[in-house]
């Protein structure tokens, strides 16, 4: 395993603060670069880098600085905001890859960008198959679909070693989500342990793809480490780990602390959950790469409740 120099853009946000510790406990902290919008570090020996990803120049310098050979670009906007400011949500997901894409041509650089379940749309059977017809309708899922194409694009012209996965809503507690739909799996914990109720902004039936953060961050570290001979999609791998419904959630919630209480009142976000499948089939990242979940529900909601309680 020979040592690297890599950079992690978004660090500060729900998996690159998870990501991050990660790949300093893998690699050591003098071989991670962290870089935001955000000025403040996720450690005192870490280096970090305030900074603008659209920024093509600055992302240059902070490169050849660092003799950066790995970046992971995890900045964007998430489903949410991006519905609600649609422009903005496309430079910042587009023309952030386009550039990490371009720097990653020239200095050959091996790059992991992060996908969604949101490049689905409705017409996607359920499960959502490796490969079918794309039509997302969410402005969140439109630029995931272009990102896939482009990163499948400087693979197959420029022979850029970039990797991707089709994420599911991802749960954990160390940092707060961005403003996607499957936030309310997050906020939920929140509102449990503070001993509040809460109100549910998508209906109690709405079933949607999840994981828990550790099993994402496992399955980066597991795409990025697999051989390149092993790797037969370049636009992004389906992957999930468990399908759930708001009630579920609460359900499971309640088994441990029978005072929870939840109501629900769908807003804007639940059109956007709505056009997303309620199962994907991740056959191929398991055939590929062996790719395999290790949390269940409720092995999720026991280490959640205990991840919330421990910041109380
Ligand atoms: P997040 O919103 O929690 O974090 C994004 C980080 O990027 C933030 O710290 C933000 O300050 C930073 N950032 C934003 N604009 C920037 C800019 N112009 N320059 C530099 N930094 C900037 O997002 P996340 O949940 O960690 O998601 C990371 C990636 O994973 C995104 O591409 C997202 O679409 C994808 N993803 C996330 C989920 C999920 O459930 N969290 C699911 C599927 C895919
Ligand atoms: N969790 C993300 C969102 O809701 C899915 O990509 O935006």
């Amino acid at each position: 395993m020979s040592l690297k120099k890599i950079l992690v853009i978004g660090a500060l946000g729900q998996i690159g603060t998870d990501l991050t510790q990660a790949l300093v406990r893998k690699w050591g902290v003098a071989q991670v670069v962290t870089a935001d919008l955000k000025s403040h570090s996720l450690g005192e020996s870490l280096t970090h880098e305030a900074f603008d990803v659209l920024d093509l120049q600055q992302l240059q310098q902070i490169v050849e600085q660092h003799k950066i050979q790995e970046i992971y670009h995890l900045a964007a906007a998430l489903s949410a905001k991006a519905e609600q400011n649609p422009k903005w949500a496309w430079e910042l997901n587009l023309k952030s890859l386009l550039n990490v894409l371009e720097i990653a041509k020239e200095k050959r650089i091996r790059v992991f960008w992060p996908s969604s379940m949101a490049a689905f749309g409705p017409s996607a059977p359920h499960p959502a198959p490796q490969d079918c017809r794309m039509d997302p309708t969410s402005v969140y899922g439109i630029s995931k679909v272009a990102g896939e194409s482009w990163c499948a694009w400087y693979h197959q012209h420029h022979g850029v070693d970039v990797r991707s996965l089709r994420f599911p809503g991802l749960i954990s507690w160390k940092t707060p989500p961005g403003g996607g739909t499957t936030d309310y799996a997050v906020d939920i914990f929140h509102a449990a342990i503070a001993n509040r109720p809460y109100t549910c902004f998508l209906s109690e039936d709405t079933r949607l793809p999840m994981m828990y953060m550790p099993d994402a961050v496992r399955a980066i570290q597991e795409l990025m480490d697999a051989p390149a001979s092993q790797i037969t999609i370049r636009h992004a791998y389906n992957l999930t780990a468990m399908s759930f419904t708001p009630k579920e959630l609460a359900e499971a919630i309640r088994e441990r602390l029978p005072e929870f209480s939840i109501c629900y009142k769908p807003d804007f976000r639940q059109a956007i959950a709505d056009s997303w499948p309620r199962q994907i089939d991740d056959h191929v990242a398991r055939r590929d790469w062996g790719w395999k979940p290790k949390f269940t529900l409720s092995s999720l909601v026991d280490e959640m409740l205990q991840g919330v309680r421990s910041l109380a």
